[in-house]
């Protein structure tokens, strides 16, 4: 069994395929799942819409932990990918079903830590983010994955106007962390902040910001993933 601190790297080197009836790994992006390893301890209490190598890193960590997304035949997988490592599952309990559904009537407790990374469509990410922060702990952090999406990102916008949450700020290029300050509800008119609108980074600094982009773009386009193979057996350097 892999030592906690070495099951990114592990998962990294040989990325179960969780997903799509077993053909696909789409996990959160590597350092977000670093982030997990080295942040989640024995006993927290946590919960993540989606699921994955994450919750592999959860149940390893000892988190008493909870995964909500649709497919059962997920949950077996990553059960299996637990035993394979030797990882004690036992504190994982899945829910099967849209977390839009599940969530309304999730029987809840105060969480310590959640993840938000099961449908990215609009309003998903919004609602997940609407059940489950009244149950986030003061202090308690919420990582927001794939935050350049608008879905997402308009929730990021909408944060930073919210007193009782801070923006601690990006972990990786997708992937924001923000933390409970205090309990309340969003103001009930809207003045006017901006919120969302198209693929955008402006969580990031400056310089990481146009690299992102750019990095992005080129991953998630037919001819950028040509371009990036070509490019990875020349200049390999770019990309370590
Ligand atoms: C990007 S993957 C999650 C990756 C995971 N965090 C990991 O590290 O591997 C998206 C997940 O959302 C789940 N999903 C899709 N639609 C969903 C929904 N409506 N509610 C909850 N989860 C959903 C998928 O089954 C998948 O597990």
């Amino acid at each position: 069994m892999a030592a906690p601190s070495d099951l990114a790297a592990d998962l990294r080197a040989d990325p179960p395929r969780l997903h799509a009836s077993g053909s696909a790994y789409w996990g959160l992006a590597w350092p977000a799942l670093e982030w997990l390893v080295a942040n989640v301890k024995p006993g927290m209490a946590t919960l993540e819409t989606g699921a994955g190598s994450s919750t592999i890193v959860f149940a390893s960590a000892g988190a008493d932990h909870e995964a909500v997304s649709p497919f059962a035949d997920e949950h077996e997988r990553i059960r299996e990918e637990c035993a394979r490592r030797g990882i004690d599952a036992s504190r994982l309990r899945f829910h099967v079903g849209s977390s839009h559904e599940v969530l309304p009537r999730w029987e809840p407790r105060p969480l310590d830590l959640v993840l938000v990374d099961g449908a990215h469509g609009f309003p998903y990410p919004i609602v997940d983010f609407w059940h489950l922060a009244p149950h986030v702990k003061i202090g308690g952090l919420m990582l927001l994955d794939d935050a350049y999406m608008a879905p997402v990102g308009m929730l990021v916008d909408h944060l930073r106007t919210r007193p009782s949450w801070e923006v601690v700020g990006p972990v990786g290029y997708r992937t924001v962390i923000v933390k409970k300050l205090a309990d309340d509800l969003p103001d009930f008119d809207w003045s006017g902040e901006r919120l969302g609108g198209r693929m955008r980074f402006d969580y990031l600094p400056p310089r990481e910001r146009v690299v992102a982009s750019l990095r992005h773009r080129a991953l998630s386009t037919p001819t950028g993933l040509a371009a990036v193979a070509v490019a990875r057996r020349r200049l390999g350097f770019l990309f370590r």
